[in-house]
């Protein structure tokens, strides 16, 4: 099994095989999680917002499309245990940044979280090149890899950006909670981007409609049907979650 890692586009089956469309993010991944590292104060905080953008539709999109089809295609247990481990990963990486967004951590605080957040994002980039995406390599055909990876692709431009432990990481719960959070997710992007280039107080009511959203995505997320396909251990009422 070799990984993806250093492959040429036309191993991986051309430009939008679903190898290929996973590998660009995640060296753009790569770049941001260098960038956080050697920085504070607002300039983390904005390359935290970049990461966030890019992270959450890339991991609803695995979820929702890729990752079922992965335990479809992957003999016994194979892509069940696989998936677990990843699924496990994204919901700690939520949970990371719901700490640094709704607690307002000290800069000393907001130090070891940050720290396991670049951790666990360079687990699930190793733990998907090294083994899930390989096995998929040698089990499908190129044209198959295509075809996942415009599904993938689709999901991932019309997906949530922001963090949601509570939403199931499975189907068929995320997949009902995909549309209202995209919707609420994008709306605050809009807003908060507007904020941010605003006097003080345009950007004042417009933070504050931004939060009116996070409060109505807290009771969208919170609806039970959302919630259908966890597993326990990925569940926010889990004490391993
Ligand atoms: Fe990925
Ligand atoms: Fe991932």
């Amino acid at each position: 099994m070799t990984s993806i890692a250093h492959q040429s586009v036309a191993e991986l089956g051309g430009e939008w095989s679903i190898l290929n469309r996973q590998r660009r993010d995640h060296v753009r991944l790569d770049e941001l999680l260098h960038q956080l590292e050697g920085s504070e104060g607002q300039e983390q905080r904005a390359v935290l917002r970049e990461i966030n953008r890019l992270v959450f539709p890339h991991a609803f999109a695995e979820e929702s499309v890729l990752w079922p089809a992965l335990r479809r295609i992957l003999p016994g247990d194979e892509g069940e245990r696989l998936t677990l481990q990843v699924e496990q990963e994204h919901q700690e990486v939520n949970h990371l940044v719901v700490q640094l967004d709704s607690e307002e951590p000290s800069e000393e605080e907001r130090r070891p979280v940050i720290e396991r957040l670049i951790e666990v994002l360079r687990e699930d980039v190793r733990d998907e090149e090294d083994e899930l995406l390989p096995r998929l390599q040698e089990l499908v055909p190129p044209a198959q890899l295509r075809a996942l990876g415009l599904a993938w692709e689709a999901v991932r431009r019309t997906a949530p950006t922001r963090p949601h432990p509570t939403v199931a990481r499975r189907p068929p719960g995320n997949a009902l909670a995909g549309l209202p959070l995209t919707v609420i997710d994008r709306s605050r992007d809009v807003l908060d981007r507007g904020a941010e280039r605003s006097t003080v107080p345009t950007a004042r009511r417009l933070r504050g409609l931004s939060q009116a959203l996070a409060g109505i995505a807290g009771r969208v997320e919170r609806v039970g049907v959302m919630r259908v396909g966890e597993d326990p251990s990925t569940s926010v009422d889990d004490p391993r979650a």
